[in-house]
Order: structure tokens, then C-alpha cells, then sequence
């Protein structure tokens, strides 16, 4: 009796278990593409080093997306309560000129947490520390592929 008990149920794991699974190549196990035993070394990049408005802007594959810093960050970084360089060039009104500093959007002026209707004064505090979201460019070729087009 408890032998019948038994063997059914190792039939029941046997059913829900299925086949053994087949084993997974150490190199796909990561995003880096190479074998989890390796200690993948990056690319070596370079920073951008073109002055703000030198290069024209890269293409914007979606508009909703924080957009890509595209002119170098020298003396910009760190962002403190008393320095914000990014918000002395990038504050300033609209519309937008050709060369000249992208207007900081509305969208950012508005604090999403305590008043989400109204558009503040001021930068809302969330978007104070501008390279949390925007990343600088960069001449890295991309980690892994992407096949979004926006
Ligand atoms: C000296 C002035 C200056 C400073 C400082 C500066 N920027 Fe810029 N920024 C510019 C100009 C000029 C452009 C180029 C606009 C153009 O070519 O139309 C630009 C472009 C950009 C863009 C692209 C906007 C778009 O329309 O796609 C982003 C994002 C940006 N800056 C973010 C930042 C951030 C974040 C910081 C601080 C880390 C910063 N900038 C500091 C002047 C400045
Ligand atoms: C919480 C994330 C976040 C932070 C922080 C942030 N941004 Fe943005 N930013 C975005 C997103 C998302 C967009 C695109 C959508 C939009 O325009 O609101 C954007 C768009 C922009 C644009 C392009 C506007 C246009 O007309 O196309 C500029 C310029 C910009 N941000 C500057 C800044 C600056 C300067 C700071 C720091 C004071 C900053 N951002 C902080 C998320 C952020």
C-alpha cells in the first residue's frame, strides 16, 4: 500500500517536473555575451569633449525619453544645493534658438508628488540633479543591440 503511494507519487513530479532541462551554456547566462568564468574587461570610451551648441544635436528617438546630453560636462559636475551650471545655461525662456541652450521643459517644473496640476516657480526638486536621468554622450558602442525605433 504505502509502496503504491510512493510510486505514484514520484509519477506525479515525474509529470509536473517533465524531462530534465537541458543545460545552459555558461555564455548565455549574462548580457556580456562572454563565458560567467571570464572577467570582461569594457571597451575603453571616450567622454565627449565638444563645447555646448559645437556639434549639432543627435537625433531624438523618442521624444519622451530624457534626451542625451550631447556637449561635454567639464566643470559642470558635482551638481550641488549652491551650483547648478546645467540650470544657469538651460534655464532660460523659450522658444528654443538654434545653438543656443535647450529651455528646460515644463514638465520639469512641475512637482509631481505634492502639487502634480499646477506648474511651479521653480525646477522641481526631482529633477534638480539633471544627470540622474540625462546621460552625457559618449563614443561607447552600445553594450547589447536594440532593436527600438522609436
Ligand atoms: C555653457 C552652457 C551650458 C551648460 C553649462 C550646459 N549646457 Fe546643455 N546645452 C547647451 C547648449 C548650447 C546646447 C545645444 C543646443 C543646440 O545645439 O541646439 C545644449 C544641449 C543640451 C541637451 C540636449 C537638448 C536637446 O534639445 O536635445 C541636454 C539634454 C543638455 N544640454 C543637458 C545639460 C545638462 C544636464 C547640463 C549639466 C550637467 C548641461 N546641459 C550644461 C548649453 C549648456
Ligand atoms: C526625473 C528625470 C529627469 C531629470 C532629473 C531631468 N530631466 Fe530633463 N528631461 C527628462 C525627460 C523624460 C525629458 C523628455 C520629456 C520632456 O520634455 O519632459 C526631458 C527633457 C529635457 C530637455 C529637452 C527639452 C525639449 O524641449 O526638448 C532639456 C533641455 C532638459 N530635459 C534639461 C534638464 C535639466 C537642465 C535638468 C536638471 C535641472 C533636467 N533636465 C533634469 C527627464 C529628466
Amino acid at each position: 500500500m504505502n509502496h503504491t503511494v510512493l510510486l505514484l507519487s514520484l509519477c506525479a513530479v515525474q509529470l509536473v517536473a517533465g524531462p530534465p532541462a537541458k543545460p545552459v551554456s555558461d555564455k548565455s547566462l549574462g548580457l556580456s555575451r562572454t563565458s560567467v568564468f571570464e572577467v570582461p574587461s569594457p571597451p575603453a570610451y571616450q567622454d565627449e569633449a565638444s563645447a555646448p551648441g559645437e556639434k549639432p544635436l543627435p537625433k531624438r528617438i523618442n521624444r519622451e525619453f530624457p534626451p542625451v546630453i550631447p556637449h561635454s560636462l567639464a566643470d559642470c559636475l558635482p551638481i550641488t544645493r549652491s551650483s547648478n551650471l546645467c540650470m544657469d545655461c538651460h534655464a532660460v525662456p523659450g522658444p528654443k534658438k538654434k545653438g543656443e541652450p535647450t529651455p528646460i521643459p515644463a514638465s520639469h517644473f512641475v512637482d509631481l508628488r505634492r502639487a502634480p496640476e499646477a506648474k511651479g516657480e521653480q525646477v522641481a526638486g526631482a529633477r534638480y540633479v539633471c544627470i540622474s536621468c540625462h546621460v552625457p554622450r559618449t563614443d561607447a558602442p552600445p553594450a547589447v543591440g536594440s532593436r527600438y525605433r522609436g
